[in-house]
């Protein structure tokens, strides 16, 4: 881990362990005051990050109690669909405009409850059971810092979050991390996939077939189209 700070991210570091209690407003407002630009961030990006990981992932900071990352989006670069474990407060800060869908996970099925894009500049709140996906639609690359945080976990702060994927019938559980057909070692756990109707299939698919269509990965993608036609038929 690089210790070597720009001056607003070590101001961001030191306001947030200041607060003796941090809200998602508080966190919210403490990046915001801090205009974090991209300068600060630079030494963090990972366009060329390995073509196994379905996007760049690179830890600026962990505190225990709370982390922060920068994650780098070329086009194409989607997360699978997941939450974020134990993670109380948080937030997401956009250097770009992000594809985004937000999930309810209710009576074990997975349904689409929002659509809306994060553009550039936006702060969007996280904590743990928040389920959604992001990525790159676009042809122009960018990033997001992302903040999780902890009232009461010393450290691990995103471990057992849940990534849910549909190509591969199964979700995982991880210490965070959030890849398409990740590294078998970043799984803790796996098990069988809940209920996904075809209308949330398709939409996901359509997201995530530019990563696997780059890499290759032909046996997955006949396993999206048959899965989308076997839901065409029943
Ligand atoms: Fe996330």
């Amino acid at each position: 881990m690089n210790t070597t700070f720009s001056k607003n991210i070590e101001s961001l570091i030191q306001d947030i362990k200041q607060q003796n209690y941090l809200t998602n407003p508080l966190v919210s407002e403490i990046v915001e005051s801090n205009h974090i630009s991209e300068n600060d961030v630079a030494q963090y990006v990972s366009y060329n990050h390995s073509p196994n990981e379905s996007y760049g992932r690179q830890l600026i900071y962990d505190n225990g109690n709370f982390k922060i990352l920068l994650m780098s989006w070329k086009s194409g670069d989607f997360t699978a669909i997941h939450n974020h474990g134990y993670t109380e407060w948080g937030c997401v800060y956009f250097f770009g405009e992000a594809t985004h869908r937000l999930y309810s996970v209710t009576n074990d099925e997975l349904k689409i409850l929002q659509k809306d894009n994060f553009h550039k500049g936006q702060i969007a709140s996280v904590c743990g059971d928040l389920t959604h996906i992001m990525g790159n639609s676009s042809s122009e690359n960018f990033t997001t810092l992302h903040i999780y945080g902890s009232q009461t976990r010393k450290n691990d702060v995103s471990k057992d979050a849940i990534v849910y994927l549909p190509e591969l019938d199964k979700e995982v559980t991880t210490m965070g991390s959030a890849f398409l057909n990740m590294n078998e070692q970043l799984i803790l756990s796996e098990k069988p996939l809940i209920k996904v109707c075809r209308e949330v299939l398709s939409d996901y698919f359509s997201l995530v077939k530019p990563f696997y269509e780059r890499n290759g990965l032909v046996s997955i993608l006949k396993n999206i189209e048959k899965k989308l036609e076997s839901k065409n038929i029943n």
